[in-house]
C-alpha cells in the first residue's frame, strides 16, 4: 500500500550525512560572491502572480505549465517563485535599492519551484545560487558577471564544464530576427507541434527552445540571432569575446541560447556539463535591460545568473570530488561505572561551555559498545572515566 506520508514527487530531504555538502557549496559561493563585492539579499517565497507573468512572461512554459499557484484566504493569487530575478528586481525598485551608487550588486540563495516532470538534475522544489548586477549597461559588467560564475565553478574543482555565450540583440535586432524566424518556420507549420504553432505567433523565438525531436530538427537550421545584429550590439559582442580571451575564460559561442524567461536581450550564457544528460546547464543567465523599468522602476539595465546546486551537486560526486567534511565532536566521554557516568555528564557541560564539541553514550552500555561509538563519532580524542580517574 502506497505511503500516504510520503515526500512529494520531485522534491527531496536532504539527510544529515549531506547537509555538510550543501553547506560547503554555499560557503564557497559566498566566498566568491564576497570576492567580486556582491551583497546578499533575501526575498519572500511567494509573490503576486503578475509579477511572473509581467516579468517571466506569461507565455513561457514556466510561467504558463509550471508555476504552483494559489489563492490565499483573501482571494489574492500568489506563485511559489519559479525563479529569483523577478524578486530581486521587485524588491529594488520597491526599496529604492538603486539611490545611491550604480550598479548595485546582489546575491541569493534559496529554494525555487517549478512543476517540471522530475528527472536527474530537474526537481519540483530546488535551490538556486544567484546574482544580479543591476544599473550598468557596460559591456566590462558582462564580463565580470561571467567571470564571476567562472570563478565559482573552478573553485569547486570542476574540470569537465564549458561557458557557451550569444547575443540575442536589442529590441531592433530581435524585431528583425523575429520575422526572419516567422518566414523560414512558416515553410515547416504542418510539421510542427502545437506548441511551436502557437509560439509562432506570439514568440517565435521559443521554437528554438523546443524540445520535441522534430521541431528540433527543423530549428537546426533555422536563421541564426548573430546574423541579425545591429552594428552596436554586435560590436558589444566582440567586446565580450576580447575580455573573456583576455582573461583566460574558455568559452564557446552558441546561437541556440534563447533562454526559456522573456525578460532577456543582448548577452546570454549558459555554464554547461555534458555529463549530466539532458538537464545540462549548470548555470543560465544573461542581460535583462528592460525589466527594472517593466517593474516600475527607472530606466536602467541589469544583467545576472541563476545556477542549481543540485546539479552541482551531482557533477561534483561524477568528477570525484571532495564536498567538505561533516562536522565532528573533539571529545568522546567514556564512562565506566555509575558515578563517573554521572560525573560525565557535568564535565561534557563544561567542555561545551568552554567551546569544545564533545559527547558521550547516555545509555547504560558496556566499555565496548562506548569504544565504538566514540570511534563512529569521528572524534580524535576519547576520555575515559573509571573509579581511578575519578579519584
Ligand atoms: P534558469 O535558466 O531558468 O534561469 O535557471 C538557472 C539554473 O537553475 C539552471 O541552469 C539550473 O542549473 C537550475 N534549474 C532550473 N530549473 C531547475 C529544476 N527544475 N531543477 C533543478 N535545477 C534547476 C533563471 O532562473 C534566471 N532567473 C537566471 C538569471 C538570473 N538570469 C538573470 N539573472
Amino acid at each position: 500500500m502506497e505511503n500516504r506520508y510520503r515526500i512529494p514527487r520531485g522534491t527531496y530531504d536532504i539527510v544529515p550525512s549531506d547537509t555538510y555538502k550543501w553547506q560547503y557549496v554555499e560557503a564557497l559561493f559566498r566566498k566568491v560572491v564576497t570576492l567580486y563585492n556582491y551583497r546578499e539579499i533575501v526575498t519572500p517565497i511567494f509573490e503576486r502572480v503578475e509579477l511572473f507573468e509581467r516579468s517571466v512572461g506569461d507565455d513561457t512554459d514556466i510561467v504558463e505549465k509550471e508555476m504552483y499557484k494559489f489563492q490565499d484566504r483573501k482571494g489574492r493569487m500568489l506563485a511559489l517563485r519559479p525563479e529569483g530575478t523577478a524578486s530581486v528586481v521587485r524588491s529594488f525598485v520597491e526599496n529604492n535599492l538603486g539611490s545611491g551608487d550604480l550598479p548595485v550588486k546582489l546575491f541569493y540563495l534559496g529554494p525555487m519551484f517549478r512543476y517540471d516532470r522530475p528527472q536527474k538534475g530537474r526537481y519540483r522544489q530546488f535551490y538556486q545560487f544567484g546574482v544580479e548586477n543591476i544599473g550598468s549597461g557596460e559591456i566590462s559588467i558582462d564580463a565580470e558577471v561571467i567571470a564571476l560564475g567562472y570563478r565559482f565553478l573552478k573553485e569547486t574543482g570542476l574540470s569537465n564544464f564549458i561557458l557557451q555565450i550569444n547575443s540575442l540583440g536589442c529590441d531592433k535586432c530581435s524585431a528583425d530576427y523575429d520575422k526572419a524566424l516567422q518566414e523560414y518556420y512558416r515553410k515547416y507549420l504542418s510539421r510542427l507541434c502545437p506548441d511551436c504553432k502557437n509560439r509562432l505567433q506570439k514568440n517565435p523565438r521559443r521554437l528554438l527552445d523546443c524540445k520535441v525531436e522534430n521541431c528540433r530538427e527543423i530549428g537546426s537550421k533555422a536563421p541564426s540571432i548573430l546574423d541579425y545584429l545591429d552594428h552596436e550590439c554586435r560590436s558589444e559582442f566582440l567586446q565580450l569575446q576580447q575580455l573573456l580571451k583576455d582573461m583566460k575564460i574558455p568559452f564557446e559561442i552558441n546561437p541556440r541560447i534563447v533562454r526559456g524567461l522573456d525578460y532577456y536581450n543582448k548577452t546570454a550564457f549558459e555554464f554547461i556539463n555534458n555529463n549530466l544528460g539532458a538537464q545540462n546547464a549548470l548555470i543560465g543567465g544573461g542581460r535583462y535591460n528592460g525589466l527594472v523599468k517593466e517593474l516600475g522602476g527607472n530606466d536602467i539595465p541589469g544583467i545576472g545568473f541563476a545556477g542549481g546546486f543540485e546539479r552541482l551537486i551531482i557533477s561534483m560526486a561524477a568528477e570525484g570530488l571532495t564536498l567538505g567534511t561533516p562536522a565532528f565532536p573533539i571529545i568522546f566521554i567514556v564512562a565506566l561505572g555509575e558515578l563517573a557516568r554521572n560525573k560525565s555528564v557535568i564535565l561534557l557541560n563544561e567542555l561545551r561551555s568552554a567551546g569544545i564539541a564533545a559527547d558521550m553514550k547516555y545509555d547504560r552500555t558496556s566499555l565496548r559498545s562506548q569504544m565504538k561509538a566514540a570511534d563512529k563519532s569521528g572524534a580524535p580524542y576519547s576520555l575515559i572515566i573509571g573509579e581511578d580517574e575519578l579519584q
